[in-house]
């Protein structure tokens, strides 16, 4: 076991337990956009951010994907994680302002506004749809496809995918296109054409 503190309350969990999993054993609330239960931690969205450390050692680290570790002191609702969060959430609002989740999330941190270009994306590269369709339907219908500015999610080279089982799991789970898709919707291809 090991042995941590978190927002002054001392615990002791099994190793390989993550940050947010404590969190949540002990009912801390900490936003999440990219994790979802019984999915693979990805750490992609940083809206889960907890400070570690003390003073002029204390580092934001996202808490679904780091570990607790024997004597960690962590902070959940410090003011440099509330600022975290918050710069998250305006650059999360300027590429999604569509999104419900988002929206509400921003809400919850009075973020009305931003400085960032508007766009209107339909997706935050969160890869909720590609771990639940690889990791829950077993399909791997859908990843990851280039890089940097080019990073995008869809069928391997844009062609309707012969293994989709229109499950619709990758539109449920996504926060930010909110499709509310039929079967039919689903067979004309949500990915692929
Ligand atoms: S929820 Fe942890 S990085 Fe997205």
């Amino acid at each position: 076991m090991i042995n941590i503190t978190i927002d002054e309350t001392n615990i002791s969990v099994e190793e390989g337990t993550t940050l947010l999993e404590v969190a949540k054993l002990l009912g801390f609330t900490i936003p999440t956009l990219c994790h979802m239960d019984g999915l693979s931690s990805y750490g992609a969205c940083r809206l889960c951010v907890v400070q570690i450390g003390e003073e002029s050692n204390a580092k934001l680290v996202s808490s679904c994907t780091y570990p607790a570790m024997e004597g960690l002191k962590i902070k959940t609702n410090s003011s440099r994680v509330n600022r975290a969060r918050r710069m998250i959430l305006e650059l999360l609002l300027a590429s999604c302002p569509q999104s419900k989740v988002i929206q509400d999330l921003a809400l919850e941190y009075n973020v009305n506004q931003h400085c960032f270009k508007q766009e209107y994306e339909d997706c935050i590269l969160c890869g909720l749809c590609v771990r639940i369709c690889e990791e829950q339907m077993m399909a791997k219908a859908i990843g990851f496809r280039g890089r940097g500015e080019e990073r995008s999610i869809g069928t391997p080279f844009d062609i309707k995918s012969d293994v989709c089982r229109f499950c619709g799991g990758c539109m449920y789970v996504c926060p930010a296109c909110q499709i509310s898709g039929t079967y039919m919707e689903l067979e004309k291809g949500v990915f692929g054409s």
